[in-house]
């Protein structure tokens, strides 16, 4: 076996099957893969983390995805949206703590105030921080115009994830109507990465009714759409969701764990200088879920600076950590935890994708001074 995988891992390019081989591996395999993948991040990103600080702003939401805590359906939660100032005294806090980038994520909703309101803010933050913070946006399917809006307005990253490229698999963790569609999901990833935005997509790992031929096929779908950043997280069911009615029918937490960093490993190999997302949920299952993933390849964190109060209604899935905590408590808990996977945390930089700058110079030539 040991060789088999060795052998797979000096390939230049993995085939599907390879990709499942190397999700199927354990022990001495497994261990091979993973070094692998440090040695890439080393090589490309050097032992960096550069932080997001994320303002989860509202958990209003017009979707009703089957897997989602804030789902249009659960009525079993308060719902909140931050005021302006909120948001902007969150943005300032991260300013001022010298995070690069700052990341606004909300349920989705799609309307002509939403579009105003978030156009408005990142003038305002853009203003605040005399344009030092870097804005990645989370705010779900919108329009083309609004996508171009967003960006005029100084957001240069878009987070979208495609939950799962098999459009049967889509099919099923989703609502059978037009407001959960597979191919609008598609068209707005290509729509932003046409705009211009950082564009970032991913899955989540160990959904019900997923094999491993599925998730194959997301890291040959990442690797084929050219994608700058990536986020995936493990499935964790969630009680008040139409999915938690196949929960026997899941890996065990620790799997979807495991296979989440297999996951990670894997992208990072095949996209060597990508921004790989260590997800919060990694941190429900294990305490130290992202410092794992950063060891491993990952290079982006998300340290949360949503007000505290509003952090419990913000629930995806069971057992979000760190809902009882102030940004200040995530600053110097997230600073140790990186220092013990030997990370340095980089301050006062954007933090781009390099992938994207690469991808933006060949395609256009553009020799505008970005700051990386
Ligand atoms: N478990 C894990 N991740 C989830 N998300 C939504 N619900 C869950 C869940 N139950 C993820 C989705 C979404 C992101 C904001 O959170 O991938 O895109
Ligand atoms: Fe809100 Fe899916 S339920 S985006």
């Amino acid at each position: 076996m040991g060789k088999f995988v060795k052998e797979i891992l000096d390939k230049e390019e993995f085939s599907r099957e390879d990709i499942i081989s190397l999700l199927e591996s354990e022990g001495e395999d497994r261990t091979l893969l993973f070094t692998k993948s440090s040695e890439i991040k080393e090589k490309y990103i050097g032992n960096k983390v550069w932080y997001r600080g994320l303002i989860e702003f509202a958990n209003v939401c017009g979707k009703d995805c089957l897997y989602c805590g804030i789902r249009k359906g659960n009525r079993n939660l308060e719902r909140y949206n931050l005021t302006d100032d909120e948001i902007l005294a969150a943005a300032r806090f991260a300013h001022a703590n010298n995070y690069g980038s700052i990341a606004l994520q909300s349920g989705e909703l799609e309307s002509p105030f939403v579009t105003d309101r978030i156009g408005n803010l990142l003038h305002r933050i853009k203003e605040m921080s005399n344009g030092e913070l870097g804005i990645t946006l989370s705010v779900g399917e919108q329009e083309p115009e609004v996508y171009k809006s967003w960006f005029d307005a100084g957001a240069h990253r878009y987070l979208l994830r495609i939950e799962s490229t098999n459009r049967l698999l889509y099919s099923k963790i989703h609502p059978d109507n037009s407001n959960h569609s597979f191919d609008r999901r598609m068209s707005c990833l290509k729509n932003l990465q046409d705009i211009g935005y950082q564009t970032g997509t991913g899955v989540m790992i160990g959904l019900p009714f997923q094999t491993l031929n599925d998730l194959a096929g997301d890291l040959l779908f990442m690797k084929e759409f050219n994608i700058d950043m990536c986020g995936m997280g493990p499935y964790i069911e969630h009680a008040d969701t139409p999915l938690i009615e196949y929960s026997e029918s899941l890996m065990p937490l620790k799997e979807r764990f495991d296979l989440t960093l297999k996951m990670i490993a894997l992208i990072r190999i095949m996209m060597k200088d990508i921004n790989i997302v260590a997800a919060t949920a990694l941190q429900a299952i294990d305490p130290i879920g992202r410092e794992k993933a950063v060891r491993i390849g990952a290079n982006i964190v998300m340290p949360n600076i949503t007000p505290g109060k509003y952090r419990d209604s913000y629930k995806l899935y069971d057992n979000k950590p760190c809902t009882d905590d102030s940004a200040e408590d995530c600053q110097g808990c997230l600073e140790a935890r990186m220092s013990l996977a030997d990370a340095e945390v980089v301050y006062g930089e954007w933090g781009d994708s390099k992938h994207y700058s690469e991808r933006r110079d060949k395609n256009t030539k553009n020799t505008e001074n970005y700051k990386q």
